[in-house]
């Protein structure tokens, strides 16, 4: 699998990350196990996952039938620590973990002391020494940017992390943390990782804590190279799987004439959509990497085939013109 540094100086990874949102609660532990596993064999090295994935969303019991409890603190970070166990590859693979939502006992924000402590439980639930990448998982207008920052830079120092990153943060906010990075010699944010798909939410479209990536963001990470990654990439699966439909957010005239435009595209290659979704990202600039979140083998070799699926000029300037 091709790879790319992210940002100017951060870990070099491969093109298509892991989402290991639902990992050991909505993907029971056998299939999320299989997952980790596919991935690595396609040459993926690139794993995201958070302290509260995946409490935050659950029912209080699972889809089956299983209390709330057992996945309590950091369930996907666990089973992705069982699955760590006596790799002999863990320098060899991008560990991707945040802080800044809440959980039980654990309140949001990203004060100097949540940044640490949450910091030192992941990396135990991890069983690893550090983090490949630290996110900010949210902008928290509380506390300090100064604040914030100065404690990512110190776990930077002490080699429990490697390099940093901010999630559902504005423009204009990582422009702000840039500046206070590079005055300060800093360790900078290399990446931003926000819901980002082909279809865009509606003017004004509410996503509650998550923030959609912008054309005025997309343009700042290309100034500034800093590499762009989508969350929810394929929406959940609406753009094929029947039994689904795209949420309110993203219904109207601009979703019909893209959705026409993507699915010009996919009948020229005889790929699907969420294939042209995958390398339109791909083949934007500036680039931008999805993460992948399959529930089955089948699902995962789709996306694969993403990467075989090479747009013309013309098909992307047709995509990116489309919509309302
Ligand atoms: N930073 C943030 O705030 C944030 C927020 C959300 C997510 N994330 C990260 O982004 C990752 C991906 O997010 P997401 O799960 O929302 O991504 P997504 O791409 O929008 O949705 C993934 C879901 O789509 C369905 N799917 C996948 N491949 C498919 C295919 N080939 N055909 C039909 N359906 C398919 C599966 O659902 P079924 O099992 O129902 O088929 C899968 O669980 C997460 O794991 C997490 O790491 C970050």
């Amino acid at each position: 699998m091709e790879r790319t540094t992210l940002g100017i100086k951060g870990p070099e990874v491969t093109v298509l990350g892991l989402g290991c949102m639902y990992f050991g609660w909505r993907e029971p532990e056998k299939n999320s196990l299989e997952r980790l596993d596919q991935y690595i064999k396609a040459g993926g090295n690139f794993l995201d996952t958070a302290n509260i994935y995946a409490e935050h969303w659950l029912p209080d019991k699972d889809y089956f039938g299983k209390d709330k409890a057992q996945f309590r603190d950091g369930g996907s970070e666990r089973l992705m620590g069982q699955w760590l166990k006596g790799r002999s590859d863990r320098e060899h693979l991008v560990i991707a973990s945040k802080v800044g939502f809440p959980y039980p006992d654990v309140e949001a924000g990203t004060s100097a002391y949540r940044i640490r402590s949450e910091c030192e439980k992941s990396l135990k639930r991890l069983g690893v020494d550090y983090l490949d990448l630290y996110y900010l998982h949210n902008d928290d207008r509380n506390t300090p940017l100064q604040e914030s920052l100065a404690a990512l830079n110190q776990l930077v120092r002490e080699g429990l992390v490697k390099s940093i990153g901010a999630s559902n943060f504005q423009s204009w906010r990582l422009a702000q943390a840039i500046a206070l990075s590079r005055q300060n010699g800093w360790a900078e944010y290399c990446c931003v990782q926000q819901r980002y798909s082909y279809l865009r939410g509606k003017p004004g479209a509410d996503f509650g804590a998550q923030l959609e990536a912008t054309p005025d963001l997309m343009d700042f990470c290309e100034s500034e190279r800093v590499t762009p990654i989508a969350y929810s990439p394929l929406l959940g699966g609406a753009y094929t799987d029947p039994k689904k439909s795209f949420s309110a957010q993203y219904q109207g005239s601009d979703s019909d004439a893209r959705l026409l435009a993507m699915d010009k595209v996919a009948q020229a290659h005889g790929a699907t959509r969420n294939q042209v979704v995958y390398a339109w990202m791909l083949q934007s600039k500036p680039q931008v990497l999805p993460l992948v979140a399959s529930s089955t083998a089948e699902q995962f070799r789709e996306a694969l085939g993403a990467l075989e699926l090479k747009l013309t000029d013309d098909e992307m300037a047709a995509l990116n013109a489309a919509g309302a």
